[in-house]
Parts: C-alpha cells; structure tokens; sequence
C-alpha cells in the first residue's frame, strides 16, 4: 500500500535544509552576500527563508516599492540551485505606518495603547493594518509567485498576541451575538454570570478581561481566547487570500511556534503545509541525560505531523545556542545531527535553522547561526550544518513518507485554555502538559508511534486513545468517544477528567460527566496534595494487566467508586488505603482505563504501556528492548520502513535489533545485530515493509 504524500513542493521533491536569510541587513555589504551563495552551497543548504521582518527595506515609504535588492537576491538563487520560501513582512511594521496610523498598534490587556516598537505589535482587526498588508503582499505575489527560486510561501511570522482595541472589543461582541444567538440570556447562562451579578443586559457591557476589570468570569476568559485564536486565524486567511490566486501551486505555511494562544489545529486547517519553530535547551539537566527534553520535544513534533497526517517543516532551530533560554549552551558534539533528524523521525521533510547568518546588531546578535560573525566556513558549527546537509541529501526516498500511528494522544486548546484558568484544587500548579508528557514519555521510550489528536477527531483509526486530564469535554465529544470503546477501541482517562462542558460550565449529576459510562467509575471527590503529600498505587495481585508493584502518587488524588469496572490497583496510605486506584471497565467490545491518581514514576508509565500497548495489539518501531532515554521512530512509504533510533540517555547505549533485516541508510551497509549507539548518537535503519 501506498502510504507516501507527494512532496511539499512539486519543485523539490528533496529533504529542505535551510535557515531564515536576512539580505537586506547586509546590503552595505556585497561581498558578504556574494558570499554568503557560496556558503549555503557549501553547507549543503538548499533553501532559505527570505523577506521575514523586511517590510520597511520593500515599502520605505508608504506607497513606495523597492524590489531590487530581492530581485537580486532570488535571481542569484535560481542561478545557483537553492530554493527560497517567500515570507510576507507582516510580522513586523515600519515606523512611519505606526506613526502615520496607530490604530494598527495594539492595545494591551491592562488598555495601554503600545508604542511602535518591538514586533508582533499589531492589531489583527484594523481596517489599516488588513489594507496595507494586503497591499504590499499582493505586490510581492505579483512580481514573485511563477519566480523559478520561489517554492512557497511562509506567512508573516509565529502569529500570536492579543489586542484589546476598541476594534477589537466591537469584533469579539459581533463574535459572540453569531456564536450565541444574538441571545444575551444564552450568553449569561453559557457563562453563569449571575454570580456575583455579573449578568449583562446590554452588548456594550462585555468587555475582554483586564487585570482591572474582569478576570474570574471563566467562560467569558475562553470564549476570549477563542475569539483571538479565531481572529488571529482569520488575519492569516486574510493574507493567504492575498498572494494564493497569483499561483494557487505554491504551498502556504505559516511558522508555529507559541503554543498558548492560537489553536494550532484550527491554524493548520487553512495551510497546506504545518511548519514548527524547535528551540529545545539540551544539555540542560546534570547528569547530561537529555531524555525528558527530547520527549517533550518529540510530543511538539507529532502533534505538528498529526495535525494533517503528513510531513510538516522544521521551519526554525538553532544551530547552536539561542539568545533567550536563561542559559544559552552550545550543543555538544553528536546533538547537532542528532536533534535535526529528530524532527525528520517524527515526520519532517526539512531541517531549518533561524538564523542563517548572525546580525551585526540589535537583539539577535548572538543567536546561534550557521555563520557567524568570523564570517568563514571554519567553525564547529558550520561543519555541524554542513554533516547534516550531506546527510540528508542522502535521504531524498523518506521524502513523504508517513508514520502510521495506531495510538493518540487527546490534546485540546480549550482543555488547556480550561484548566489553567480554573480556580481550585491545585492553584500551584496542575501541571497539565507535564501530565501528557507523562503519558507520552512512556510510548516514546517503547518506541511506539503516537499522533497527538483532539476530542473531535475521527478515533476510528486508532487502537489506544489517551486522554490525559480531560478536563473540558463536551457531551458530543463524550458519547464520540463511548461509541469508539463500545466498538472494541482502548482508551485511558485520569483523574480531573469530564469536569466541565464546552462554556466552562460544570456537568451536573456526576463526574466524570460524559466519560462516567465508558469508564464505569463515579469520581465522588477530587484534591490538590501538597508537594509534602505522598500516596501510592498498590497493584492487584493477579490484575489483569499482570503488573505488580507499589508506586509512589503525588499532587492529585481522586476518590472513586466502582459503578461496573473494576480494580486494577488501590491506593496505599492515608484514608484512601485501599480505594481504587486504577481501574478497567469493559465496556461494549473495548476496554476504558482510568488512572485516579498522578504515579511519580516514569517506569510505571512504561510498564502499564507495555502492557495496554501489547493486550491492544499494538506495533512498535522496532520489536527491541530499548534502553532508557533509547527511542525508535518510524516512516514508511509502505514498501520500505525508516527506522531512526536515537540516543538521548546522555550515556553510550546498546539495542538488539529485533531479527528484521535492517540496513544503514547512510552508508548502505547492512546493520549489525547489536547496534552500538555513542552519547547522542543515532542509526537510520531501512527494511521492507512490516505493516
Ligand atoms: C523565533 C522567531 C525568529 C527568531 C527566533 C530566535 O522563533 O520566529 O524570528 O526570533 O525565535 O530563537
Ligand atoms: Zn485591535
């Protein structure tokens, strides 16, 4: 079976690798963009990023264009092979706009009117800034979309922020009479406004939220969130609907990067392509095991695959050090290969940096780049770029390949958006990505391929759904999932789960609201520990799970009763002694876990995993023991397999392969049976075909 995507652009049909390009700081300076052609052929680099940040060098002034410069430069790429993916300026704005028109400044949560400056610093709903981008951006598709260096577009730059204008205001009112009816009293129900009298009775009354004003209304502060996600989404359209008719080939990104306050699942539905900005600080722990780091980071990238189930882009990563981590430390050797082709185990077809050469001045000076101010190709780093670039000019047959996951993750924004803002049980910290991160960490270190999903996508391909502290569910996305484990799927709920509905309000009648069936348990009462606090999860003897042992609980601990599932594990001390912990409740032809209480430990994680994975039927990368901090990842195009193991354990490691006939995609030369993998180290390993 077919299971490759034709390429991100029909015009390269290669592994990209690249960085954001910068000429127009550097036109004082030809012989250091002359150059600079001569590097990125050298560094193996085939694609730049180019025209980000540069509106003041096309517009100078208002009305008036000056294209020479990127004229020359995207003549001079298509002379020389390299690739350019065309970037709209908006995401910063001259001074003379801000001067001229300061309604396209925004205002800010506490109603300050900002000053020009900075970046990102607009409004998304003004008339202006709309018009003027459109302008400008219909002028750079117009001279550029059929130039023979051009391969994409690359819109704005990592959308984010909020404005609370008055243009604002009036749009998130309008936002609200569609989603609500035009029903003030819907709006007051949806948001419990009674209480404290906080019921409206007129339009004009609702404001954003303030630190003066409104904070604790908590459906208005996420139907807020979702407003500037959507709004924010709608600027995007917006500039997409400017340069797609000049060449409707040309794939459309925009780069990702600031998880808060866009619902990226909804961006990635207006792109053609996802691209993602990783700025991991490895090297970050001790005792150098970058185990943890290289989990979260692989979750990001998943979920960026997951969001279209097709490769995306590492649009952005350091080659080196950034200059915004509190510590900026270099990579150590091995990190730079490794770390790159991370993102191409979890589904990218590019390697990307930010930034290709450093700035002389102003904020990103020292921000890791290919080149540096030495200028010249002699540096660790440069030779560090240039390994991976000869790498993957080697890899142009995983170009579109596809992971095929039978497990999900369930992440959802407005879950996110929920819990942070709820007030109660642990206001020091719930700690809900760590908690997916939990979760993940576990199918990550067994080297079994997750897509991370939300509560309203199709589960039916999935064998194992996740659903970490599903706080916000509605009752449609409840009985989604009930149907899913009636027809025999596996799905795994935890504590602080089917709390409340889609407007923050509390489902009544018992938790876990709508999950309560599936998972056959009632959640009577639910607590916040203090970091002092410790319980414990105390396995069954002869679960069906066939785990044993005794695991330290921390932080949330919930009392459940049995209403049809049954016991897998109790709780240890305290008087929960002896109350369900873990549970399963069969249900229909599948199976529903829920985990009571948050365990510490990462083996327990890995050990019930194990053991759900294997009962679930499902496969792994490689049928391998892997080694802690040791994961395996997979691609395929249904002929051949593209297993990349890699080595974040900050130790030298060694995995059994598992039989198959595996052979090295670098060198061609068939892989031992004992893989011996250095201190970040990595094996791209090809077979035909399991599945
Ligand atoms: C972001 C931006 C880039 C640059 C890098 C620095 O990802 O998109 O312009 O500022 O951060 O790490
Ligand atoms: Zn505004």
């Amino acid at each position: 079976m077919n299971k490759k995507h034709s390429p991100i652009s029909r015009k390269a049909g290669v592994m990209l690798h690249g960085a954001d390009y910068n000429p127009e700081q550097w036109l004082k300076y030809p012989e250091v963009l002359r150059e600079d052609i001569r590097l990125m052929k050298l560094a193996g680099c085939n694609v730049m990023s180019v025209g980000i940040f540069s509106w003041v060098s096309l517009e100078p002034e208002e009305g008036v264009f000056t294209f020479e410069w990127l004229d020359g430069v995207l003549d001079s790429f298509a002379e020389n092979g390299i690739y350019a993916i065309l970037a709209t300026p908006s995401g910063a704005r001259p001074a003379w706009m801000s001067q001229k028109y300061p309604e396209v400044l925004r205002v800010e949560r506490n109603r300050v009117h900002n000053l020009h400056g900075f970046r990102h610093n607009h409004c998304f709903t003004s008339p202006v800034s709309r018009q003027k981008t459109a302008i400008l951006n219909a002028k750079l598709a117009e001279r550029y979309s059929q130039h023979p260096a051009i391969i994409g577009w690359h819109i704005s730059n990592e959308f984010g922020g909020e404005c609370h204008c008055e243009l604002c205001q009036d749009a998130f009112r309008e936002w609200l009479k569609v989603k609500y009816n035009n029903s003030l009293d819907e709006v007051n129900h949806a948001w419990w406004a009674t209480f404290w009298s906080h019921t409206y009775t007129s339009w004009s009354q609702i404001e954003s939220p303030a630190p003066h004003g409104e904070t604790q209304v908590h459906g208005l502060n996420l139907d807020w969130r979702r407003f500037i996600s959507e709004r924010t989404i709608d600027f995007c359209q917006h500039e997409i609907n400017t340069v797609r008719p000049y060449n409707p080939e040309l794939p459309i990104t925009t780069n990702m990067h600031m998880i808060d306050g866009i619902d990226y699942r909804e961006l990635a539905k207006i792109l053609d392509v996802v691209s993602w900005d990783a700025y991991p600080d490895w090297h970050y722990t001790e005792d150098g095991d970058d185990t943890r780091l290289a989990a979260w980071t692989a979750m990001h990238y998943d979920l960026m695959r997951s969001f279209k189930k097709k490769p995306f882009l590492l649009m952005e990563s350091t080659p080196s050090l950034t200059n915004w981590q509190s510590v900026s430390k270099l990579k150590r050797p091995g990190m730079h290969k490794l770390s790159s082709l991370q993102a191409v185990a979890h589904g990218s077809d590019s390697v990307q940096y930010f930034q290709w050469r450093k700035s002389r001045g102003s904020s990103e000076k020292f921000h890791g780049a290919v080149v540096d101010h030495s200028g010249h190709s002699e540096t660790r780093v440069f030779q560090d770029v240039a390994e991976v670039g000869k790498t993957l000019a080697g890899m142009t047959e995983v170009v579109g390949t596809s992971t095929p996951a039978q497990t999900a993750i369930i992440f959802d924004w407005d879950n996110r958006w929920a819990i942070k803002d709820a007030q109660g049980i642990r206001n020091s910290g719930l700690r809900y990505e760590e908690t997916v991160l939990q979760h993940y960490r576990a199918l990550w270190e067994l080297g079994i391929p997750v897509d991370i999903i939300g509560s309203g996508d199709d589960l039916s391909a999935y064998k194992l759904v996740v659903a970490p502290m599903l706080y916000l569910i509605s009752e449609e996305n409840g009985k989604r999932i009930e149907k899913y484990v009636e027809q025999g799927g596996t799905f795994l709920a935890t504590y602080w789960s089917g709390v409340v509905n889609e407007t923050d309000l509390c489902h009544l009648g018992g938790f876990p609201g709508p999950l309560r069936r599936t998972l056959g348990i009632w959640a009577e009462e639910t607590e916040g520990l203090h970091s002092r606090d410790l319980n414990g999860l105390v396995m069954e003897v002869g679960n069906k799970l066939k785990l044993s042992g005794d695991y330290d609980a921390h932080e949330i601990a919930e009392l459940i009763h049995l209403e049809g599932a049954e016991a897998l594990g109790h709780y240890r001390n305290d008087f929960y002694a002896g109350r369900p912990a873990l549970t399963v409740n069969r249900f229909g032809e599948g199976n529903a876990y829920h985990l009571a209480t948050r365990v510490k430990d990462t083996s327990f994680y890995v050990e019930l995993y194990a053991a759900i994975t294997s009962k679930a039927g499902i496969t792994r990368a490689m049928d391998s023991e892997l080694p802690a901090g040791v994961t395996a990842q997979l691609r395929t195009d249904g002929e051949s397999d593209y297993v990349f193991v890699q080595n974040f354990s900050g130790s030298p490691q060694t995995v059994e392969l598992d039989g198959a006939e595996y052979t090295d995609l670098e060198t061609g030369l068939s892989a031992p049976a004992l893989l011996n993998l250095a201190v970040n180290g990595l094996a791209m390993l090809k077979r035909k075909a399991l599945v």
